[in-house]
């Protein structure tokens, strides 16, 4: 007799998590960034460790330290935290794009401090790449999970995103919610995959909402077969 041991459901599996909010220059002492804190991005790379991954933690710039147990790379802005997706990418099983990726970045930003001269500055702005939709369109075994923080309509956009990312999974919430979104412990999720609603969750932790995500996520792999 053989005393079996419950193998994790992410044993042997590589997942990537982005968390926090980038950062983009405008010269070197000044940026543009966003109100992520990165604990949602934490809460779900903690809950895939715990469920036996290989965790690499991608972290833009966040309002509390990254787990320590944790393996973190970190970078300031979207073509950075593209730079470190990428390069994973082929030995990756599930990428969770927890990170709020500015839209857009300064055009030129300045190598010198920008010096105060007249009433009206103008600042130019170009389009960052979208990480998750270049990476959606060329997925082949990979399982994707976007999030997405709105303050209206929610779920129209939540589906439109799954689609034009495809992504496996959206988790979308309200970030006008009390309980959910920014900096606070708590979220209130919603889980979209192209079928539609999958979980709506109530207020619940981060952590244990990281840990629900993960979960499905795992049981989605092992339904696919992979
Ligand atoms: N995302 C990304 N790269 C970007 C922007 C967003 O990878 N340049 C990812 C986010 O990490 C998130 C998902 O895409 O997982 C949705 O981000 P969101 O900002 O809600 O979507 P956008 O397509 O930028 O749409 P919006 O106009 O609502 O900002
Ligand atoms: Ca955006």
């Amino acid at each position: 007799r053989q005393a079996k041991r419950a193998a994790l459901p992410l044993a042997g599996k590589k997942v990537v998590v982005t968390a926090g909010g980038t950062i983009e220059r405008i010269d070197p002492v000044r940026y543009i960034t966003n109100d992520s804190s990165g604990k949602m991005g934490f809460a779900v790379a903690k809950a895939a460790q715990e469920l036996g991954a290989d965790v690499t933690l991608i972290v833009a710039r966040t309002q509390v330290d990254p787990p320590v147990q944790i393996n973190a790379v970190h970078v300031e802005s979207a073509v950075e935290m593209y730079e470190a997706v990428s390069a994973r990418w082929r030995e990756t099983d599930i990428l969770v794009k927890a990170a709020a990726v500015a839209d857009y970045r300064p055009k030129s930003p300045a190598q010198h401090k920008i010096k105060k001269s007249g009433d009206e500055l103008q600042l130019e702005l170009v389009k960052n790449i979208d990480i998750l939709q270049t990476l959606g369109e060329q997925k082949t075994t990979q399982f994707l999970i976007g999030f997405a923080a709105e303050t209206d309509h929610l779920e129209q956009y939540a589906k439109d995103k799954l689609k034009r990312k495809n992504c496996d999974l959206l988790v979308a919430n309200d970030v006008t919610q009390t309980g959910a979104g920014f900096g606070t412990d708590t979220n209130i999720v919603n889980i979209y995959d192209a079928a539609g609603l999958v979980q709506s969750l109530p207020m619940i932790t981060k952590e244990e909402a990281g840990l629900r995500i993960m979960e499905l996520a795992a049981e989605r792999l092992a339904g696919a077969g992979k």
